[in-house]
């Protein structure tokens, strides 16, 4: 009896003890669990773009900038996805510097949605990596808002390329373009093109100032001589395609086919704007070409920004730094479907943007019955072979300073065309759609399409896919 008794209760402290262990065990992994989120997603030209541990949805910017003093107030609410147990997280957010440029951080919260839960939390800030310490930590699936509050003055971000890019101030506002890095340069963004969100942007400006973000305008309201311009985009977008450009502007809306509103802002210093009258056109010529139009909306931004000196394809309608030549025009345009709804997954594979808007240059102007595509090749082509142009294969850059370089726009677009020479017409035209349809609101690699042209061409092309993009030299048979 007694001898049963003492046993059952040794057992019971045995069990006591291995649950008690277990326990502890238990709060230690588990806490061990939580670790903090990468402050960069490795791309191979920079390193530090994006951040490790979640999946952002939404971004929700409202912006307040004065170009006289080119001071930039902003408040962001970001919703995003735990992909990890997260004891910390990075967002991107260039700190001001000794000169005074960029952004202070007041204030960053986080909770589960952008009001009441909100809840203050300490952060620190060094270069462009803000980093939050949330409280309590976030489990792996959870969503949450993060509120950053920021004020500063707006500067531009220059690249490897020594391009300037990002929240570039103008002489009557700003002209906001952030391809590859410049989104840090104006609002908190886990700034890598892998990661698409949703996009709602709002600009207070002074009176008589018009503001351009992404998507539809929903709103502008004038108040005490500022006016608020409220924009919004349903659709995945990279946080390098956003935009707040602001200026004397003319806008003009109209609908296109399809209901799609088309946003038409022009500098009043620039006059000779008639080729924007062909963007009717080349949507049209687009959406049978490579399939219906992604987006929500289109347009263009005729901007005076003599600095910047070149266009970029900020989604649905694009910044033009100077007036467009119709090249340029459908260049941009065409980017909607091969780089803003299909998307790079790494800088190195700036082709599969550039090459794609490129050829769709050559096919408008062999629409327009201005050249052929095999004329525009054969121009591209007749580049000697000891030209220094032949020694970067698209595929194979060497660093950020070539991203925005002839290769991946010329000789990628000739990868094209020669393509559409090897597997012919029907097929060619045939493997654009599918490419377009079956990756738009993605991310792809160039090993992706090599898989994709072999699959609908059912030709192996190993072969002159390494001629074309991977091999220096002038390609002489393919
Ligand atoms: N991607 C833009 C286009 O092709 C061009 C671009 C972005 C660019 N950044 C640049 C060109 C820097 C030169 C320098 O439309
Ligand atoms: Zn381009």
């Amino acid at each position: 009896m007694r001898g049963s008794h003492l046993r059952r209760l040794g057992l019971a402290l045995v069990t006591l003890l291995i649950a008690t262990g277990t326990l502890a065990g238990a709060a230690l992994a588990d806490d061990e669990r939580y670790t903090p989120g990468s402050s960069g997603l490795g791309d191979p030209f920079f390193p530090l773009a994006g951040n490790g541990g979640y999946d952002v949805q939404s971004y929700d910017l409202d912006l307040d900038y004065t170009p006289a003093t080119r001071a930039l107030v902003g408040r962001a609410f970001v919703t995003a996805v735990a992909t990890q147990d997260l004891d910390a997280f990075n967002l991107d957010l260039r700190k001001q510097d000794e000169e005074g440029h960029f952004y202070a951080v007041s204030r960053v919260a986080v909770g589960k949605d952008n009001g009441p839960t909100l809840k203050d939390m300490a952060f620190s800030h060094e270069g462009q990596e803000l980093t939050v310490v949330p409280r309590p930590k976030l489990k792996t699936g959870e969503t949450f808002v993060v509120l950053v509050e920021y004020a500063g003055t707006a500067h531009e971000v220059t690249d490897p390329d020594e391009s300037i890019e990002g929240f570039v101030p103008t002489d009557d506002g700003a002209f906001v373009v952030s391809e590859p890095q410049g989104a840090p340069g104006w609002y908190p963004a886990n700034d890598h093109p892998t990661d698409k969100a949703l996009f709602d942007i709002s600009i207070t400006v002074p009176e008589g100032i018009t503001a351009l973000g992404n998507g539809v305008l929903l709103s502008s309201e004038t108040e005490n001589g500022k006016t608020t311009w409220e924009w919004s985009h349903g659709m995945p977008m990279a946080p390098y395609l956003a935009t707040a450009t602001n200026g004397v502007f003319s806008l003009t809306v109209t609908e296109l086919a399809g209901g799609i509103p088309s946003y038409v802002a022009v500098d009043p210093r620039r006059t000779n704007t008639a080729v924007l009258a062909h963007i009717p056109a080349v949507m049209a010529f687009f959406t049978d070409t490579y399939g219906p139009y992604p987006f929500d909306a289109t347009g263009a931004i005729v901007d005076f920004a003599p600095d910047v000196g070149y266009a970029l394809e900020t989604q649905t309608k694009a910044n033009y730094s100077n007036t467009p030549g119709e090249s340029t025009l459908a260049h941009e345009i065409a980017h909607e479907w091969f780089g803003n709804a299909v998307t790079l997954s790494s800088w190195p594979d700036i082709w599969l943007n550039e090459g794609f808007a490129r050829l769709s240059e050559w096919l408008w102007l062999e629409h327009r019955g201005i050249r052929t595509a095999q004329q525009s090749f054969d121009l591209q082509y007749a580049r000697p072979a000891t030209s220094s142009f032949w020694q970067t294969p698209p595929a194979a850059l060497p660093g950020p300073e070539v991203l925005f370089s002839s290769p991946p726009y010329d000789r990628g677009g000739m990868t094209l065309h020669a393509l559409r020479g090897k597997i012919g017409d029907m097929a060619f035209f045939q493997l654009l759609r599918t490419w377009y349809v079956e990756n738009r609101y993605g991310n792809v690699t160039t090993a992706d399409f090599i898989e994709t042209a072999e699959e609908v061409s059912g030709m192996q092309l190993d072969a002159f896919f390494d001629v074309w993009l991977f091999q220096p030299g002038k390609p002489t048979s393919w």
